[in-house]
C-alpha cells in the first residue's frame, strides 16, 4: 500500500496526517502555536514556528509508517499571510497573518491605483485588508528598509515547500488570495503588479494544485526522516483543499462551515465574479475550474460568545455529566418553536464579510420580550448563525453558481439541530461525511492525484469520501424559517446608518 502525507499550516497549529491511498487515517499529529498581537489589529507568526511544528507533525507521522512508503505530499494552509525573504532566503520579519486589519488604508491605496471595477474584474475581489497585497503595500509605506531587502514573497505555506524542497513555487488556489492573480487566466497580473509597482520577480511561478512542484532536499531528509526526492504538490490554500477533503469538485456540490467564522462554498466549472465583490471567486485546486466563498465572520463564535458569558449553569451541568455544554445548549434550543417566539439575532460580533462587506456591522438581539429567556436566545443565535449563511447562498443563487448537495462541516455540524436547520433554512439536502479530516485529507489527495494514484481529483474523492448521515429540507419548517429570514433581511439596513455613528462614537 502506498501512503501520502497532507500538512495543514493553521493559524494556530500545523496538522500532519498520513493516510492510505484509500483515505484511512494511519496516522496524525498537530503541533500547536500562538499567533502574536504586538497592535491593536495586527496578527503576527513567525514562520520558524511553522516550520518546527512540520519537522515535530512529520518526524511522529512516520513512526507509524516507513519512509520509503510516503509517496507524494501536499499542503494545505492559512491563507493570505505574507512572508518575505531577503537575498539568502532568510525571513525578514515576522509573518503578517490573514487576520491582521492593519492595512485600511493600504486598501484605499490599491483601489484607487487599480481602480474599483478593474480591481474586481481581474482579481475577482475588491481590495481587501486580510489580503496579501495590502500587506505587501503596508510593508513598503511603512518599513522601506525590509521592503529593499525582500527578494521573495511567499505565502505560509509555500514557506514550508521551500524548506522541504528548496523551490520558490505556490499555487493557483492560494495565490488567489493574494489579490495579485489574474483570476480568469491562472496567472499574475501584470497589470495590477504594474499598478502597485510589485516586481513580478518577487513572486513564485504559479502551478496547478495537483502539479508537482518539487522534491524532499537531502537537508529536509535528515531533519524530518522523509526519503529525499518525495514528491511535492502544489496543494491548496485551506478552503480550497477542504474541499478536495470533503469532495467538493464538480458543479452542484458545495460545503457549508460552522467553524469560528462560516464559510458556504461552492464548486464552479465556469467562472462567476460578483460585481458587488461579496463573495470570493477564486481558483479551486480541480485543473482549470473555480469556487465562489461568502464568509460570515461569527458563526461558530457567536454560540461560543453566548456559552461562554451566559452559560456557567450549562457548563457546570455538562461537567458533571461528562459531556459537552454544546449537548446541552442544543437540548434547550431544541424546545423552542421555529423563529424564537419572534426573537432574532444578527451574528455580525466582528463585523461582516458576506454579504454586507461592513466593518462596522455589531451583534444585535432583536425582538425581545419579557417572555424570552435562555433558551430562546440559544436558538435565535443558531437561527442568525443560519440565516447569515442563507445570505452567503443568496448571493451565490443570484450569480447562478449550481448548488443542490451541501456537506456540513465544522464544529457546529455535530449539532443535528444545526444541521436540520440548515437544510430547512436553505431549503437543500445536507449531508455529513465519515471523514472530519477536511483541509489535511484534501491536501494528501492532492498529493495522491499528483504521483498518479489516481487520474483526477474527481476520481480520487470518488473513492475516498463517504456520506454519514443526510437532512432533507422539511418543506413546513421552510416556510416557518422563511418568514423570519424576510425579517432579518431587513434589519440590517435599517441598522446600517447607527451602526456607523456607533463606530464613530
Ligand atoms: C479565507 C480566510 C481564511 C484563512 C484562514 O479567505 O481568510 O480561511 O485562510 O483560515
Amino acid at each position: 500500500m502506498n501512503y501520502y502525507l497532507g500538512i495543514d499550516i493553521g493559524t494556530l497549529g500545523t496538522k500532519v496526517l498520513m493516510v492510505d491511498a484509500i483515505g484511512t487515517v494511519v496516522a496524525e499529529h498537530t503541533a500547536e502555536y500562538d499567533l502574536s498581537q504586538p497592535q491593536n489589529g495586527w496578527a503576527e507568526q513567525d514562520p520558524q514556528l511553522w516550520w518546527d511544528a512540520t519537522v515535530e507533525g512529520v518526524k511522529a507521522v512516520l513512526s507509524k509508517v516507513k519512509a520509503d512508503k510516503v509517496k507524494g505530499i501536499g499542503f494545505s494552509g492559512q491563507m493570505h499571510g505574507l512572508v518575505m525573504l531577503d537575498e539568502n532566503g532568510e525571513v525578514i520579519r515576522p509573518a503578517i497573518l490573514w487576520c491582521d486589519t492593519r492595512t485600511g488604508k493600504e486598501c484605499e491605496q490599491i483601489t484607487q491605483l487599480v481602480g474599483k471595477e478593474r480591481l474586481i474584474q481581474i482579481t475577482a475581489n475588491p481590495a481587501l485588508s486580510g489580503f496579501t497585497a495590502s500587506k505587501i503595500m503596508w510593508v513598503k509605506n511603512n518599513e522601506p528598509h525590509n521592503y529593499a531587502k525582500c527578494r521573495k514573497i511567499l505565502l505560509p505555506k509555500d514557506y514550508i515547500r521551500y524548506k522541504l524542497c528548496d523551490v520558490f513555487a505556490t499555487e493557483v488556489s492560494d495565490a488567489s488570495g493574494m489579490q495579485l492573480l489574474d483570476i480568469a487566466n491562472r496567472c499574475w497580473s501584470d497589470e495590477v503588479l504594474e499598478k502597485l509597482s510589485i516586481d513580478k520577480n518577487l513572486l513564485a511561478p504559479v502551478y496547478e494544485s495537483v502539479e508537482v512542484t518539487g522534491h524532499i532536499t537531502e537537508t529536509a531528509a535528515q531533519l524530518t526522516g522523509l526519503c529525499k526526492g518525495t514528491p511535492v504538490v502544489g496543494g491548496g490554500g485551506d478552503n480550497a483543499a477542504a474541499a478536495v477533503g470533503t469532495g467538493v469538485v464538480s458543479d452542484g456540490k458545495a460545503f457549508t462551515t460552522i467553524g469560528t467564522s462560516g464559510v458556504v462554498f461552492a464548486h464552479t466549472s465556469k467562472m462567476e465574479i460578483d460585481k458587488g465583490g461579496r463573495v470570493h471567486t477564486f481558483c479551486c485546486a480541480v485543473p482549470g475550474q473555480w469556487h465562489v466563498m461568502g464568509v460570515t465572520q461569527a458563526a461558530g463564535l457567536s454560540l461560543k460568545w453566548y456559552r461562554d458569558n451566559f452559560c456557567s449553569e450549562e457548563i457546570a451541568k455538562a461537567e458533571k455529566l461528562g459531556v459537552d455544554p454544546y449537548v446541552l445548549m442544543d437540548k434547550e434550543a431544541e424546545s423552542v418553536d421555529i423563529g424564537c417566539d419572534k426573537l432574532i439575532y444578527l451574528p455580525y460580533l466582528n463585523g461582516e464579510r458576506t454579504p454586507h462587506l461592513d466593518n462596522n456591522a455589531r451583534g444585535v438581539f432583536a425582538g425581545l420580550a419579557v417572555m424570552h429567556g435562555k433558551k430562546q436566545m440559544i436558538r435565535a443565535v443558531m437561527e442568525g448563525v443560519t440565516y447569515s449563511l442563507r445570505d452567503c447562498i443568496e448571493v451565490l443563487k443570484e450569480m447562478n453558481v449550481p448548488l443542490s448537495d451541501m456537506a456540513a462541516c465544522g464544529g457546529g455540524s455535530k449539532s443535528p439541530l444545526w444541521r436540520q436547520m440548515l437544510a430547512d433554512v436553505f431549503g437543500l439536502k445536507v449531508k455529513t461525511l465519515t471523514s472530519n479530516q477536511g483541509a489535511a485529507l484534501g491536501a494528501a489527495i492532492l498529493a495522491m492525484v499528483g504521483t498518479g494514484e489516481y487520474k483526477t481529483v474527481e476520481a480520487a474523492c470518488d473513492v475516498i469520501i463517504k456520506e454519514k448521515d443526510v437532512h432533507q429540507p422539511q418543506h413546513n419548517n421552510t416556510e416557518k424559517y422563511n418568514k423570519v429570514y424576510r425579517v432579518f433581511t431587513q434589519l440590517y439596513p435599517a441598522l446600517k446608518d447607527s451602526f456607523k455613528v456607533l463606530a464613530d462614537l
